[in-house]
């Protein structure tokens, strides 16, 4: 490529390092990437935890195609198109029964400020305006906007901004390798660690508290399984207390953990849920809020000439994510992808942990069609390790993601038992380089 590249800020990127030894992608299909030099590379990562389907599906692709042409864009407020309301209906057959109202937005972080908005919306409709405070969790992620950012439990990613959304506290994390190293599926440790709520309640009265946000598996910072009892143990708290319960299911959304979404996979039900990425299979942004029916109905009173909800964006339920959507469900459902990760799971679990007793290993984790392999940190050099792995495998044909110290694994959902063995072949080869 001749093009500088001096001029695009990268997002999430060390961008001097990266323009001395760019990596390039320029084309997708299946389950492979290509550079622009024609390198195949086998696409450990779903993209960015988005491709569920693999890449350029011709369904999806031509359903996006078709519907530019039939009609571009139409706006959202006070006016609709068919397609958003149908890809609504669509939706909430496959989301836990009983959450089937759904606002369109256009990525996860979108959906996260969408939900905590509506979140303490509901409170103050409800004459419970003082309800005001948010729970996140430790090494969660919820996004770059400001209340995703506050709730996020991400240190690094909060430094530079200060803390602009006032009335925050996190639960801890539920990382514990003392306990819980080399767990397959959910670790058995830590269900305890929902009762950090207890302690907030004690600290600030439920009466100040308007939701609690937490991944159901954090994904971002490492594939953080939930300890078994442990989300059972913190709806049942919320339920106690009057609090919300939202699950960021951005990631685990669109069958990762072997079920459509991952409150079906645990069997726990929370009250909102967010949601982006597998929705259109990473084609066209978009994200989506699954509330329950009785929080949306609770906007639904006064003069029906009024607008029940002052938010929305230009582009929630934009015709062409629309579009892909519905083509995305359509795919999901006809190969039955929502579930092949429950099949799959004892074949990436075989695979992964064979890795384990390696240099520099110091944990490995799986659920579903997600890995995680996490390496003691170098002295002085936190995270290179995982760099390094990520690096090298890129190199050696396929894309892992690297993130703190740990490799995460996500392929798409169409992988198959060989690809499973290349991908953890390749990591085993990185792995034995490392110093
Ligand atoms: C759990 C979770 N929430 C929110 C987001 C933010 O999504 P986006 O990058 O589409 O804004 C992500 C992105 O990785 C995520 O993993």
């Amino acid at each position: 490529m001749n093009t500088p590249l001096d001029a695009l800020w990268m997002p999430f990127t060390a961008n001097r390092e990266f323009k001395l030894a760019p990596r390039l992608l320029s084309r997708a299909e299946g389950m492979h990437y290509q550079t622009p030099q024609g390198r195949l590379v086998l696409d450990g990562t779903a993209g960015l935890w988005c491709v569920n389907a693999g890449h350029a599906r011709p369904r999806i692709t031509e359903a996006i195609a078709r519907q530019a042409a039939e009609m571009d864009y139409a706006p959202p407020f006070q006016m609709g198109h068919p397609l958003a309301f149908e890809l609504a209906r669509r939706l909430v057959e496959l989301t836990p029964e009983g959450l089937n109202r759904v606002f369109f937005t256009n990525s996860g972080s979108e959906s996260v400020e969408t939900a905590l908005k509506i979140a303490l919306a509901y409170h103050r409709l409800r004459g419970e305006a003082q309800r005001t405070r948010l729970i996140g969790r430790e090494r969660g992620y919820h996004g770059v906007n400001f209340a995703g950012t506050a709730v996020g439990g991400i240190g690094g990613n909060r430094k530079l901004f200060g803390s602009s959304v006032g009335g925050v506290d996190h639960l801890r994390h539920t990382h514990d390798l003392g306990r819980n190293a080399f767990s397959r599926g959910q670790p058995e440790h830590g269900a305890e660690f929902a009762d950090d709520l207890e302690r907030l309640v004690a600290l600030h009265d439920a009466s100040t508290i308007a939701a609690v946000i937490v991944e159901p598996m954090a994904g971002s910072t490492g594939a953080l399984m939930a300890p078994k009892g442990y989300l059972e143990r913190l709806r049942a708290l919320c339920d106690r207390h009057g609090i919300l319960l939202i699950f960021d299911e951005v990631i685990t959304g669109f069958g990762r953990l072997g079920a459509p979404f991952a409150a079906q996979h645990h069997g726990v039900k929370p009250d909102l849920m967010t949601l982006a990425k597998g929705l259109t299979n990473g084609c066209v942004p978009m994200g989506a809020v699954v509330v329950r029916q009785s929080i949306h109905d609770a906007f639904m009173q006064g003069p029906a000439s009024a607008i029940e909800l002052p938010h929305g964006y230009t582009y929630s339920g934009h015709p062409l994510a629309c579009a892909a959507a519905l083509a995305t469900l359509d795919v999901y459902a006809e190969e039955g992808l929502l579930t092949r990760a429950a099949r799959m799971h004892p074949v990436l679990e075989a695979a992964l942990h064979s890795l384990r007793g390696l240099p520099h290993v110091i944990d490995i984790r799986n659920t579903g069609l997600v890995g995680a392999v996490e390496f003691e940190p170098r002295e002085g050099a936190a995270g290179r390790r995982a760099f390094e792995v990520f690096q090298a495998c890129f190199e050696a044909g396929v894309l892992v993601r690297a993130t703190g110290d740990n490799v995460a694994l996500s392929p798409p959902l169409i992988v198959s038992e060989s690809q499973i063995g290349q991908i953890v072949d390749t990591l085993r080869q990185a792995i034995l380089r490392l110093h």
